[in-house]
């Protein structure tokens, strides 16, 4: 059972999970509150997935289906760190934290094991801000000659990493949720892995300036339509390390193996420094691939909740499961191109 189950990541795990055990019974449970999530709806019909159209904050809808599951991987979300208080409907607490606990009594009654995408922004921005860089020719690097602080190091923001001051109303949400599955996992028993994922890209995903900027770059330079580097001086230095989908799915594997060990616990995931790029070093890639150039704009005000970099430390999750992402950058933005060049009026039609 997957809710988010259409969305970008939720709908490349079904198929992941469907190539790997074709005989079972895959449910993408979706509200299509995305633009884009529809496009998969046929797909899944061709490969036996089932989709469930439902909203997780309505925890009838979740109810209705009516089966146990082995594994409930809770994906949908309001996933933009920019989504404000006066989104309608607080839609993104209600989804991204009532939602996440009607997922949890659905999940400790009817699911074996239970995991919970959340997310990088559950750590505080001030020290974010703070993290000492140093500026290079095309990207910003952690200053290492500085005092390094609590949960960071050469290798990026680890676990240890604060989470007590203001984080974006998203981060919010995910951290909350995250606390009250430790919850469920003392008190009830249930089986669960809070994975804290940096920027996840790759095919299928309908970026936009809000959130998937990083496919959102490839697809402006396919379809030459114009970007701008926002924030920290706007020259496009601000770095993120990336993760495509599919080494994703690899330590989710590994991880409902050991769950028994392990449930209760935190799990940064991301790309690390091997899979880091900044906006400029992006925008050579897709320049590369695409053969295009695009205007870029410049604007050097920083939005109060961005952040100059982020690059995950995954140390525990190699330690753990032996695991570290294989796709590389060029790898990533090759892949999100052939998807673009596959499907490109549906791609078009959304970006
Ligand atoms: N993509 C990233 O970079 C990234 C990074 C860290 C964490 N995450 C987390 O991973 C998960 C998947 O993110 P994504 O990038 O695939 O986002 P996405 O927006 O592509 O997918 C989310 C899906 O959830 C669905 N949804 C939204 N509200 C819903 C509701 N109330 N009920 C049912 N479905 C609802 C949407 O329609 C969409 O299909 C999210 O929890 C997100 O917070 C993503």
């Amino acid at each position: 059972m997957i809710t988010g189950g259409a969305g970008f990541v939720g709908s490349y795990l079904c198929r992941m999970y469907k190539e790997k055990y074709p005989d079972a019974n895959i449910v993408a449970f979706d509200n299509l509150h995305r633009r884009g999530s529809e496009f998969n709806l046929n797909d899944f019909k061709k490969r036996g997935i089932r989709f469930v159209h439902g909203d997780i904050r309505c925890p009838g809808d979740i109810e209705a289906i009516g089966e146990t599951f082995d594994l409930f991987i809770e994906a949908s979300a309001e996933p933009s760190v920019l989504i404000g208080l006066n989104c309608p409907d607080n839609y993104a607490i209600q989804t991204n934290l009532i939602g996440t606990i009607n997922c949890l009594n659905f999940a400790f009654k009817h699911a074996g094991y239970f995991i919970f995408l959340s997310s990088s922004r559950v750590y505080s921005i001030d020290p974010l801000r703070n993290i000492p860089l140093k500026e290079g020719d095309t990207r910003f690097y952690i200053d290492t000659s500085k005092d390094i602080m609590k949960g960071l190091s050469v290798k990026g923001i680890n676990e240890d990493f604060p989470t007590n001051t203001a984080r974006s109303l998203y981060g919010a949400t995910k951290l909350a949720s995250e606390l009250l599955i430790q919850e469920y996992v003392r008190a009830y028993g249930l089986k669960a892995i809070i994975n804290r994922c940096g920027v996840i890209c790759g095919p299928g995903q309908f970026g936009k300036v809000e959130q998937g900027v990083f496919t959102l770059w490839m697809a402006n330079h396919y379809f030459k339509k114009p970007l701008k580097y926002t924030g920290f001086g706007g020259k496009g230095k601000q770095v993120r390390d990336i993760l495509h989908p599919k080494d994703l799915f690899e330590v989710l594997n590994f991880q409902i193996e050991k769950m028994d060990g392990i449930s209760g616990e935190i799990f940064n995931i991301g790309g690390g420094t091997d899979v880091s790029v900044s906006l400029l070093e992006l925008t050579q890639i897709c320049k590369k691939i695409t053969q295009n150039e695009v205007p870029i704009e410049s604007d050097e005000i920083s939005h109060n909740v961005d952040i100059p970099l982020f690059i995950t430390d995954y140390t525990k999750a190699t330690q753990a499961f032996n695991w570290k992402p294989k796709t590389s950058v060029e790898d990533i933005v090759k892949d999100i191109y052939r998807w673009i060049v596959k499907n490109e009026d549906t791609v078009q039609s959304i970006f």
